[in-house]
């Protein structure tokens, strides 16, 4: 028999992306052939995104166009798999375009999902019924197995991989979805995760990335040892061929914040680098919104920080229009984030998540354009501190992990010069952009400053 193929697209965040590698590997593993192309595919994954209404209509606009596909090729399977998944299920596979419907808790059994149903035409439904049940033992030694297998180097951006470190959300802030699509929290044996890291540098990765909703929570316990995630940095440290160590999200919290600072400080592999996002600058709202956390807290926790780790580069998250933002709390969220000086923030318009705590008890009070305003006001008070910020680089020479040929080369016109334009990224996660040979992707390069703009620095190779 020829080989099937199969075409995955991804919607969401750096859980999600690793989730469609593993599915990739375990698909080629099993004998399918992947292509860029829709048209070309017998099977057509999505991995979907709850976290926002406006991924999910992505999603649907998407499944529209598949639609279309459809009606030239019946036979493809389309496959909605991930937090969209779970969260619709059955309503989802009505859709009659939809064949199947698996959730992140499922992605292992996707390879003979798909090949059922390319044999077989059927409808094929596999979520969790009870997605906040902590799995059992078996389930958790599936889902490792499944990462430890097929987490590769060669599904990354050359010389990087992300290693999940603990899967699902116990933190239960009101407004968020994941709690209800990726589960409970569980934190994978620190021994799976370094076996993992080891076999990932033998392939020629240098940077890893560990991944977790709020992964500075993470805490595993076998009989009287309890490790966190400072022990993990200290471990992977020691892995030869690793040089870069990073870790994302955190939630800001003083357990185990500390040691994690320690670690950062001491261990010359782990960058200078903490995405925290603090959502509010108002305490009224971070209450509404379950942050256990005061801004005066947080802003001492980034003291802290930059104390014990001296040139950090702190980036945050912002939620706008949650219910009940008055303008005074938007304000107060202002100065929160010009207090805060990040090197970048990503900020967000409230969305109302059916299931969450916000939006059984809260009604979504703040009309559509008042978010909009706040959002490009926000933004606007963190790009003037970004810029500031990369300006402070200019005539610097830094050490850059080349990501590969630049997706906006017109930023800094390669024209007239020898070789493209290539995008890497530092230690403490600045864009940095140069012209360069595409072979430097994977490899660590010095490149001197020459201009800047609030997110990227302009650079020259340097010796
Ligand atoms: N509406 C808007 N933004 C949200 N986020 C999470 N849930 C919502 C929501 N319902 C944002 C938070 C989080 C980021 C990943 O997405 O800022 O940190
Ligand atoms: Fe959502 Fe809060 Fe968990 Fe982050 S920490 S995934 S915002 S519930």
């Amino acid at each position: 028999m020829t080989s099937k193929i199969v075409h995955i697209k991804t919607f969401g965040c750096q859980m999600n992306k690793l989730d469609s590698a593993l599915v990739t590997a375990s698909l080629e593993k099993a004998g399918f052939r992947l292509t860029d192309t829709v048209k070309e595919a017998d099977a057509v994954l999505i991995n979907t995104c709850s976290v926002r209404e406006h991924a999910e209509q992505r999603v649907l606009s998407h499944l529209g166009h598949l639609k279309h596909i459809k009606k030239q090729k019946p036979n493809v399977v389309v496959a909605v798999i991930g937090c969209m998944a779970q969260r619709l299920g059955p309503e989802l596979l009505d859709d009659n375009t939809v064949d199947i419907v698996c959730g992140p808790a499922q992605i292992p059994q996707i390879p003979q999902i798909v090949t059922s149903a390319l044999n077989e035409k059927h409808k094929l439904l596999s979520i969790k019924d009870s997605i906040r049940q902590k799995p059992d033992d078996q389930e958790n030694l599936a889902l490792d197995e499944f990462e430890s297998t097929f987490d590769r180097a060669e599904q990354n951006l050359p010389g990087q991989a992300f290693v999940r470190v603990m899967r699902g959300c116990d933190s239960f802030c009101a407004y968020c979805v994941v709690p209800y699509v990726r589960g409970p929290e569980v934190s994978r044996p620190p021994a799976a995760i370094i076996d993992q890291v080891k076999r990932l540098a033998d392939e020629g990765v240098k940077q890893v990335t560990l991944l977790g909703q709020a992964v500075n929570k993470y805490k595993y316990a076998a009989g009287q040892k309890s490790s966190c995630l400072a022990d993990l940095l200290y471990l992977a440290s020691e892995v030869d061929g690793i040089d870069w160590i990073k870790f994302v999200t955190n939630y800001p919290s003083e357990q185990f914040y500390d040691e994690i600072l320690k670690a950062m400080a001491d261990l010359p592999k782990v960058c200078p680098y903490l995405h925290i996002p603090a959502q509010s600058g108002s305490d009224k709202i971070l209450r509404a919104m379950n942050r256990h956390y005061t801004a005066a807290q947080y802003l001492e926790m980034l003291d802290k920080a930059r104390s014990i780790v001296p040139g950090i580069a702190l980036s945050g998250d912002f939620i706008v229009g949650y219910p009940g933002e008055t303008e005074e709390d938007f304000h107060v969220t202002v100065d929160l984030v010009k207090k805060a000086r990040y090197k970048n923030a990503f900020i967000f318009k409230y969305s109302p998540r059916p299931g969450t705590k916000a939006d059984k008890n809260l009604t979504d009070t703040v009309p559509h354009q008042i978010k909009r305003k706040r959002n490009t006001e926000l933004l606007a008070v963190q790009e003037k501190i970004s810029a500031e910020l990369a300006q402070t680089f200019l005539g610097q020479t830094v050490k850059v992990l080349v990501e590969g040929l630049s997706k906006k080369p017109h930023l800094n016109s390669a024209e007239g010069r020898d070789n493209p334009q290539l995008v890497g990224r530092t230690a403490t996660d600045w864009i940095v952009v140069f012209n360069g040979p595409p072979s430097l992707a994977g490899r660590f390069v010095n490149a001197k400053i020459t201009k800047t703009a609030p997110l990227t620095l302009f650079a020259d190779p340097a010796p």
